[in-house]
């Protein structure tokens, strides 16, 4: 990867990146982004969701996919558990990074703006101009599993264990998953999962929805090579116009999503026909 790649943004080094455990690769319209500290289990800082924001941010415009995965046993075991250090404590954070104790000493309009800052890494995946998948493989807790649920889709290996561990931290999830969760799986099975903080396995995601796909863990990258490919095959327009319109199809009324229907298929026959010079 090259700075230039990624909208020629010095912000945005490869050297950066691989201090933070984050990866970045294109290949054609894919960008695949690797969180890269499987020695942690890819636990996640303030630095990684910076980085995540940074690399939302300078996306090239050709990219249409982005895949989100974690290399080694699990694909993240969510907050770096160092960050629950006292500021200054010796138990692995970095010097430079803040802890939630040093968070917690905020005013609330300054805790509240660097928590947005937090999420920002995470809602970009939602933009109508790509097409998210996370692939999930072993554990994916807290901070994972809303990164997972961050996406638009979801491939899981057989192995893949979810859970929403913040409540049983004392903490609440704050990293956009609760909107994803309860859209998916509604409010009761939400409160349950979070409350209770247990695992989900693969199969169980399946039939909760919160998996698109359950593979066997060795044909994970295939099964999410052949998804991209699968959704590359369609117009580009089209495709924007479409996840566009069925992201905001839950909080219209019938009549509303019919109008919006309207609106977006005129748009595409204007475009359609100005390109094909009968317009
Ligand atoms: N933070 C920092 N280090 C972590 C970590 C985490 N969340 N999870 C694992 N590690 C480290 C371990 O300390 C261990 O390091 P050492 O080799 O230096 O001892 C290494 O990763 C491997 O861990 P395990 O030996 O435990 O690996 P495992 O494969 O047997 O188990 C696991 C994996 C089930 C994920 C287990 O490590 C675990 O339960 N981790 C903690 C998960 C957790 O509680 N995360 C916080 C979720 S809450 C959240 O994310 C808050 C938020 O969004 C606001």
């Amino acid at each position: 990867m090259t700075e230039a790649e990624l909208g020629g943004s010095a912000a945005v080094s490869a050297a950066w990146l691989a201090e933070i455990g984050l990866r970045y690769e294109m290949d054609g319209e894919i960008a695949t982004i690797t969180l890269n500290r499987p020695e942690k289990r890819n636990a996640q800082t303030f630095a990684t969701w910076a980085g995540l924001a940074a690399i939302g941010e300078n996306l090239p415009e050709g990219i249409r996919v982005v895949v989100i995965r974690g290399e080694g046993p699990s694909f993240s075991a969510g907050l770096d558990l160092a960050m629950l250090g006292a500021p200054g404590g010796d138990d692995g954070a970095r010097k430079d990074e803040v802890t939630l104790a040093s968070a917690a000493t905020l005013d609330d309009a300054t805790l509240e703006r660097r928590i947005a800052e937090a999420q920002r890494g995470f809602l970009w995946l939602r933009r109508p101009e790509i097409v998210s998948i996370a692939a999930v493989q072993g554990h994916a807790i807290g901070a994972g599993f809303q990164l997972a649920l961050a996406c638009d889709l979801r491939v899981l290996a057989d192995d893949a264990k979810l859970c929403m561990k913040e409540p049983a931290l004392g903490l609440v999830p704050d990293l956009t998953g609760t909107k994803p969760l309860v859209d998916i799986v509604g409010v009761p099975r939400a409160i349950e999962m979070c409350l209770t903080a247990r695992t989900v396995d693969a199969a169980e995601a399946a039939r909760l929805g919160l998996a698109e796909l359950v593979v066997p863990r060795a044909e994970l990258d295939r099964a999410v090579a052949d998804l991209a490919a699968a959704v590359l095959a369609t117009d580009r327009g089209a495709a924007t116009a479409t996840k566009r319109l069925l992201q905001g199809a839950p909080a219209r009324t019938l009549e509303e999503q019919a109008a919006a229907e309207r609106r977006e298929q005129a748009a595409r026959l204007r475009e359609l026909f100005a390109a094909m010079g009968t317009g």
